[in-house]
């Protein structure tokens, strides 16, 4: 029995070898299996010393007999169908009680469906998140999970052991049943399409409107990441910009087609802010600014007919690096107020409980977006009293009212001299819808009410009203 593997792994490619070799560094055995066989001999044969601890399997029966009961089996392949396929012939060698754990970047309604699917059979699903790369998986990911508590128990040790760790404490959690966890690093993936945006809105900035170089730039950033805007995207941020292209000697990011990727979770984050009625503006903008930035030639052909904004940033360039620093912090400061708005009324609509301030705790270290900030964050969400959205924590009341004037001055600036700022200018304008008390949607419901008689509220009166529209309503 003491031979038996504490885990199995299926699905050997970069993610799943890396997960692999963490578990079994951190004293764990664990069994692996992939379908190409020749990969599970590779992958075994390059395990060096941690080789002890890993069982190779040829077979997924294999893999089920060298585990111990009950049995978990992180799966680690493409989201989608791939997933779909390893739990039908998992169904086929495990017994009840058996965990299936999906780790891959799953659509959490996916997930949910799964949950519910093998309830049936006795087995259980795990639907887990992980963050923080190739690097991450080897030495230290984010982990959030989702589904029975009695089946996180079974996995916690392994789990908490490859976690990364904040002074100590694991970035592993287990966050509410089904869905919890890809639902949770849905909205992390979310917030980091929102960070990384607002970054390159900046830079932009930077390069196009104080026309600086890459290299001049790298330092601008190294020094944010010293103060209040620390973080994993500031720093390599600031690494990317210093690196050059070893064929041509430019700097990398000169010569890196403007034209941005995406595999899906920012924009599920999208959908499904929108679906739970909570406004992600940030998030919005960073994922349609993807959409756009793929439009290369459409772009470029406007740019021909357009022209190219001439104007330069006004303003003492020491002043202005100063409120680019407080711009972005305030724009970051938005984004997760929305992030973890989104997060609450998932909670609540899908009965989770999600505790926000772990959430928090498991991002500062391991994942994409890490940071101290984060920390703060938990803070704001630990108290007793804590505030529906995090704009109106007291901590980030203060932090707002010092950074928000450097934000409507770059916005403003931006607009100005016709440099998209997409995301920061959504951020800008929630917080300004946010904090006022007398909106403008008085108008909408009149609207509403004379072309369709939907009928408004008033400010002095209970009850439902009509306007004195007559028959042209
Ligand atoms: C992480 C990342 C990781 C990956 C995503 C985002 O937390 O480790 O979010 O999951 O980078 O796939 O990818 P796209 O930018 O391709 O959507």
């Amino acid at each position: 029995m003491e031979n038996k593997a504490d885990i199995g792994l299926i699905g050997l490619g970069v993610m799943g070898s890396n997960l692999a070799l963490n578990i079994a560094e951190k004293g764990h055995r664990v069994a692996v299996f992939n379908r190409t066989t020749s990969r599970t001999d590779a992958f075994y044969g390059q395990a060096g010393s941690l080789r002890e601890r890993i069982v190779p399997c040829h077979t997924i029966e294999a893999l089920a007999e060298a585990i111990r009961p009950p049995r978990p089996v992180i799966v680690m392949v493409q989201a989608g169908q791939a997933v779909d396929g390893q739990i039908a012939l998992l169904r086929s060698v495990l017994s009840a009680r058996d965990i299936v754990v999906d780790a891959g970047n799953a659509n959490f309604r996916d997930t949910m469906r799964r949950f519910a699917e093998l309830k049936d059979s006795g087995l259980t699903f795990i639907g887990m998140g992980v963050s923080g790369g190739e690097e991450g998986a080897r030495h230290g990911p984010s982990i959030m999970v989702g589904g029975t508590e009695e089946s996180w128990r079974r996995v916690e040790d392994v789990l908490t052991a490859i976690s990364a760790k904040y002074e100590g404490e694991p970035c592993a959690a287990w966050l509410g049943t089904d869905g919890a966890g890809h639902f949770v690093k849905t909205i992390h993936n979310g917030i980091e399409y929102a960070d990384m945006q607002m970054i390159a809105e900046i830079y932009g900035m930077l390069r196009d409107g104080l026309g600086l170089s890459a290299k001049e730039i790298a330092p601008v950033f190294a020094g944010w990441n010293r103060g209040r805007l620390n973080s994993y995207l500031i720093e390599i941020t600031a690494t990317v910009l210093a690196a050059d292209d070893p064929g041509t000697g430019s700097p990398v990011v000169d010569i890196i087609l403007d034209r941005a990727g995406q595999k899906g979770t920012g924009k599920w984050s999208v959908i499904e802010a929108q679906t739970l009625g909570v406004p992600a503006t940030a998030i919005e903008a960073a994922v349609a600014a993807r959409v756009l930035s793929a439009m290369k030639g459409e772009r470029t052909a406007a740019e021909a007919v357009f022209g190219v904004p001439a104007t330069r940033l006004a303003g003492g360039r020491k002043a202005l690096l100063a409120d680019l620093e407080l711009a972005l912090f305030a724009g970051k400061i938005a984004a997760y107020a929305q992030g973890f708005a989104v997060m609450d009324a998932a909670s609540k609509e899908f009965g989770w409980n999600l505790p926000l301030p772990t959430i928090a705790k498991i991002w500062r270290a391991g994942c994409i977006i890490r940071s101290q900030f984060l920390g703060r964050i938990a803070e704001a969400f630990g108290t007793s009293d804590s505030a529906a959205n995090l704009l109106m924590a007291p901590a980030f009341v203060e932090m707002m009212k010092e950074a928000h004037p450097s934000l409507r001055r770059i916005v403003a600036q931006a607009v100005e001299a016709g440099l998209p700022v997409p995301a920061l200018s959504s951020a800008l304008a929630y917080f300004d819808s946010y904090r006022q008390g007398r909106g403008t949607s008085n108008l909408i419901q009149a609207q509403r009410d004379f072309f369709g008689a939907h009928g408004f509220e008033r400010v002095d009166a209970e009850g439902a009203f009509h306007g004195p529209w007559g028959s042209g309503g």
